[in-house]
């Protein structure tokens, strides 16, 4: 286990404390094929069951009495065929041990458990599932079909794990300068590795052998894209072509399953041309604007508007917007630039706990979501705290089909230049995301060392590296 077993004992404690009453049902992840059953992805456990648990196996359960305190960790032992193909591991009962819980269980006993409580009347308490084997263990156990399963998950445990989860420990900021520091090699080879010449799909490959040689896998499928603009670009088999720019993002998880996520948009011929950085800076300086805005009791809704603001005011010196900056960002037309939110939690998954719903994580009764095209995707925007970690991500696209669209529509018409914005449609995007921990005193980035963003420090690192591919193709 990562932590020490207090940890985990006393985060079930605050859990039940959080939840009340009843039975707490969290089901940890089972083995997911691939292409037929004995060729499975990477096992990922699921990040709730690993945080109260700690424990990496697939095939486990863990049920919480939030009443009379009862913890069992419910899972079937392997049998000799596993122990021959795979190796040995410990018995359910020793990883129960080791946890800190009372009992173990085979999972038979599971609908047992489950029948005795619903029997009494007693709530079951479930999170959203995300997986379908999962699914279909609810199906089995409380009928509930996996259409309603959303709507039938408890909101009192949604939010006591968010609760939990949402404010990190000092051990577990030290996993996430571990991720950290495998976005930075992964990121800094990319660069190195970034000329004419090389494909997008080579690139990518490097950034995942990079974090699955460190740590556990990529966080998320990295976008390696000279389409900047499609915010998911996932890499190609493209070669790169010079004067254009590549934009890399990717994450590393750490051996223990934290995250990282960076960005950064490279120019493939090691120096930006003057219309890219006129572009670049402005995402440059919202960049450093939110580091200097973010700080406990400010709301990250709030740092995102500045940041649409700071957008609006420096693509009107372009002469790509006009009109009265709030009441322009106020319309939602800079999301035609930027059409996602400034960032979002990070934590064990690299959009921290979004399958629990982005309503119960980045909202909470006094900041309320938006419908509005762009500000629907912020997906964290509540008050910040010390602990909290989120990610710092502008970027300015040029989407030449939601250019047409809107221009076709009318759709803000009065605070956008679309005469000027049509020359852009061959341009791409640019992003440029950090990690930022909230701190008693303001933010900081994670990371010790920073993967170069201003202009004369990609030039100069890009210049400096040009002979040094980290690895001989
Ligand atoms: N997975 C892309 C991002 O959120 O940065
Ligand atoms: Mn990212
Ligand atoms: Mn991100």
């Amino acid at each position: 286990m990562l932590f020490p077993q207090s940890t985990y004992v006393e985060r079930r404690r605050r859990l039940r404390e959080l939840v009340g009453n009843g039975l707490i049902v969290l089901f940890g992840n089972n083995d997911s094929p691939l292409n037929y059953p004995a060729n499975a992805y990477k096992f990922r456990q699921d990040s709730s069951f690993l945080y109260f648990f700690g424990q990496k196996r697939d095939g486990l359960v863990g049920v919480i009495d939030a009443d009379s305190g009862e913890e069992i960790l419910v899972g079937d032992e392997i049998d000799i065929d596993d122990i021959v193909w795979y190796g040995s591991v410990q018995s359910v009962k020793a990883m129960a041990a080791e946890s800190g819980m009372g009992s173990s269980a085979p999972m038979s006993r599971l609908a047992e458990l489950v029948s005795e409580a619903r029997a009494k009347g007693r709530a079951v308490h479930f999170l959203p599932p995300y997986r379908h084997d999962t699914q279909i263990q609810i199906m089995d156990l409380l009928g509930i079909h996996p259409s309603k399963q959303r709507e039938g998950a408890s909101t009192a445990l949604i939010d006591a794990v968010v609760q939990l989860r949402l404010v990190k420990s000092e051990e577990e900021i030290e996993e996430l300068e571990r991720a950290a520091a495998i976005g930075y090699k992964m990121h800094t080879a990319a660069m190195r590795l970034c000329r004419p010449g090389v494909t997008e799909q080579y690139i990518g490959g490097v950034l995942d052998g990079i974090a699955s040689a460190y740590g556990c896998l990529p966080s998320f499928q990295s976008i390696v894209s000279m389409h900047g603009e499609i915010l998911h670009g996932y890499p190609s088999p493209r070669p790169l072509e010079a004067g254009r720019l590549l934009l890399c993002d990717a994450g590393a998880e750490t051996i223990n399953n934290y995250c990282s996520d960076h960005t950064r948009t490279t120019p493939i011929s090691g120096r930006y041309t003057q219309r890219q950085k006129d572009i670049y800076n402005i995402v440059v300086d919202a960049h450093d604007l939110a580091l200097t805005a973010a700080r406990p009791g400010v709301r990250w809704w709030d740092v995102h508007m500045a940041v649409c603001r700071l957008i609006t005011e420096r693509l009107k010196d372009l002469g790509l917007m006009r009109g009265d900056t709030d009441e322009a960002v106020r319309a939602g037309a800079h999301a035609l630039f930027l059409p996602h939110g400034l960032g979002h939690a990070m934590g064990m998954d690299v959009h921290d706990m979004e399958g629990l719903g982005q309503i119960h994580v980045g909202y909470d009764a006094e900041t309320r979501p938006s419908s509005q095209f762009g500000l629907a995707s912020l997906r964290f925007a509540r008050r910040l705290e010390v602990g909290h970690v989120v990610t710092d991500e502008p970027g300015i696209y040029f989407i030449p089909d939601l250019i047409d669209l809107w221009r076709r529509e009318g759709t803000n018409a009065e605070f956008l230049c679309f005469d000027e914005i049509e020359k852009f449609k061959d341009f791409g995007g640019v992003r440029i995301e950090d990690d930022v921990l909230i701190t008693p005193t303001g933010c900081r980035f994670l990371g010790k060392e920073r993967i170069p963003y201003h202009v004369p420090e990609v030039e100069e690192y890009l210049a400096a590296h040009a002979d040094q591919s980290p690895i001989v193709f």
